[in-house]
């Protein structure tokens, strides 16, 4: 069965221990790469939740038991992210600790390919939608100094 076939993804990972020994693998990095420092600053500093969450969702996401709405409700990825600053610099941090956390894991080594190039896309969605809404920001602004200027020139 190919990962991405129901469940496949999910058991490869070694099932929900797996995916969670994962995630703390994850923030481990998170908390001693140097390029990782910006997004780590993002985060609460006590990560307890955070993991609880991050694991959770990538249950559901790898195909397993969608573990995340159970206990948190339904959640869109990119928009739970829009409030934060995220380019490309964050977005690379952020999969540079997944590759990491991968490494040390034994784990096949064409599953750990497929994570990287699949978390991508969630990540690189995230960025997209950070920046649109920087850029809606920035022509709400423009338009409110427009109307500004236009009352000013009103007689
Ligand atoms: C692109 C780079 C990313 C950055 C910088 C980032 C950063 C963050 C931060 C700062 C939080 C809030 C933590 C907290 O307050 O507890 C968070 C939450 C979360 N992140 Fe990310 N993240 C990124 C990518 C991803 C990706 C690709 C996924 C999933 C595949 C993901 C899944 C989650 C989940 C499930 C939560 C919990 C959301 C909630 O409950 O509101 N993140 N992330």
């Amino acid at each position: 069965m190919a990962f991405g076939d129901g469940d496949a993804t999910f058991r490869a990972c070694g099932g929900i221990e797996g995916i969670q020994e994962l995630v703390e693998a994850f923030y481990v990095r998170m908390d001693t790469l140097s390029e990782a420092k910006r997004i780590r600053a993002m985060h609460p500093s006590d990560l307890e939740v955070t993991i609880d969450k991050l694991a959770r969702f990538l249950c559901g996401w790898t195909g397993g038991p969608k573990r995340f709405s159970e206990k948190y409700g339904p959640i869109k990825i990119p928009l739970a992210h829009a409030h934060l600053e995220v380019g490309e610099a964050e977005r690379d941090a952020w999969l540079l600790c997944m590759e990491h956390a991968l490494v040390d894991r034994s784990l096949p080594e064409d599953l750990k390919q497929y994570l990287i190039e699949q978390l991508y896309v969630p990540a690189e969605r995230i960025r997209v939608v950070v920046a649109e809404r920087a850029e809606k920001r920035g022509e709400d602004i423009a338009q409110e100094a427009d109307r500004a200027l236009e009352g000013g020139r009103t007689p």
